[in-house]
């Protein structure tokens, strides 16, 4: 049996159009995708509503995870109708009411070429429980290690695309900042402006404007991040889509995350790591979780349990 500690409630997983128990399926060490990152995925959320799980905005996510696929010109086996039954079916042949949904289309076992002339495209859907991806504390507000490294550049790849070895970045950046006893990192993008986290979109608020950057940037524009910009203009905030430079981040009254995995969390504290200087912690605004963030967070986390019936149209319920 294998360790299904940071897999609580996993039972089968998906591959191939067929689903396996979750502790047997195996694929071969020579898959192209774990020695090059040729693959692309998803990252979803099912909430538990009155009307039974919904998948929060599962249209948009399938969209860009085709996309995705297309950047790194897989063949996909799979239209988008049935990438979205098989995620639904995922969800429900887990019996799972919350979840985090992962799909991932990779090149599989065939050559070890850098080119994956002869490696299929394959799909694997896993779901499990996932809770508050911060931990249970995030709400109350999380600090950011700025890094000394700048995030990959829009010129280099292209930003619209979650491409598994692109992700090495992120994954390297997160274990630096929790070395600098930070609970996340912030990338800056070559020309010195604030990015995003390893995962997540980031948010401004000044004088009661929310900002955020755009994929000019060097971002992932996420689907957290467009959800959160019409959900502050239904608010009655004003909302502002531009470049963010350290200053501004330093001086805001309030920063937070927005993502699928980390919802939305406040960013309290920095430490300043881009100058190569031994930094010291400083607060973002009062150092304590914001007004503003509380408001778009409650009105979020709302939203996906299917409380809110504005935005109802954002939900795919799970069929029974
Ligand atoms: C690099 C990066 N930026 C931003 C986000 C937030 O995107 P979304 O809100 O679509 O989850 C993610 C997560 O998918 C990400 O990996």
């Amino acid at each position: 049996m294998i360790d299904m500690t940071n897999f609580p409630k996993a039972k089968v997983i998906w591959y191939q159009g067929k689903f396996h128990d979750w502790s047997e399926l195996t694929l071969h060490s020579m898959t192209h995708a774990l020695h090059y990152g040729t693959s692309v995925f998803e990252g979803i959320r099912a909430y538990p509503t009155a009307k039974g799980p919904a998948v929060f905005r599962l249209p948009e996510h399938v969209d860009r995870f085709l996309v995705s696929a297309s950047v790194i010109k897989m063949q996909t086996p799979y239209p988008k109708e049935q990438i979205a039954a098989a995620i639904l079916d995922t969800v429900r042949a887990n019996g799972l009411e919350s979840c985090y949904i992962r799909p991932l289309f990779f090149y599989s076992y065939g050559n070890l070429g850098l080119v994956p002339k002869a490696s299929p495209v394959e799909l694997v859907i896993a779901a499990w429980e996932w809770g508050a991806y911060h931990g249970d504390g995030a709400a109350a507000g999380l600090s950011v290690y700025l890094l000394p490294w700048r995030r990959l550049h829009h010129s280099q790849i292209d930003m619209r695309a979650k491409l598994g070895g692109a992700y090495v970045q992120s994954s390297i950046c997160g274990l630096e900042a929790r070395d600098k006893g930070c609970d996340e990192a912030v990338f800056l993008n070559i020309e010195g402006r604030i990015a995003e986290g390893p995962g997540e979109n980031i948010f401004t608020v000044k004088d009661g404007i929310l900002k955020t950057n755009a994929r000019s940037e060097s971002i992932l524009e996420g689907i957290t991040r467009t959800s959160v910009l019409e959900i502050a203009a239904d608010l009655g905030y004003k909302t502002a889509v531009g470049p963010i430079t350290k200053n501004d981040f330093l001086a805001a009254d309030e920063a937070f995350f927005t993502g699928t995995a980390v919802e939305v969390v406040p960013i309290t504290r920095l430490i300043d790591g881009s100058e190569g200087a031994t930094p010291k912690p400083v607060a973002i605004g009062t150092g304590r979780a914001g007004e503003v963030c509380g408001r778009i967070r409650e009105t979020y986390l709302d939203i996906v349990r299917g409380r809110n019936s504005r935005y109802e149209k954002w939900l795919t319920y799970v069929p029974k």
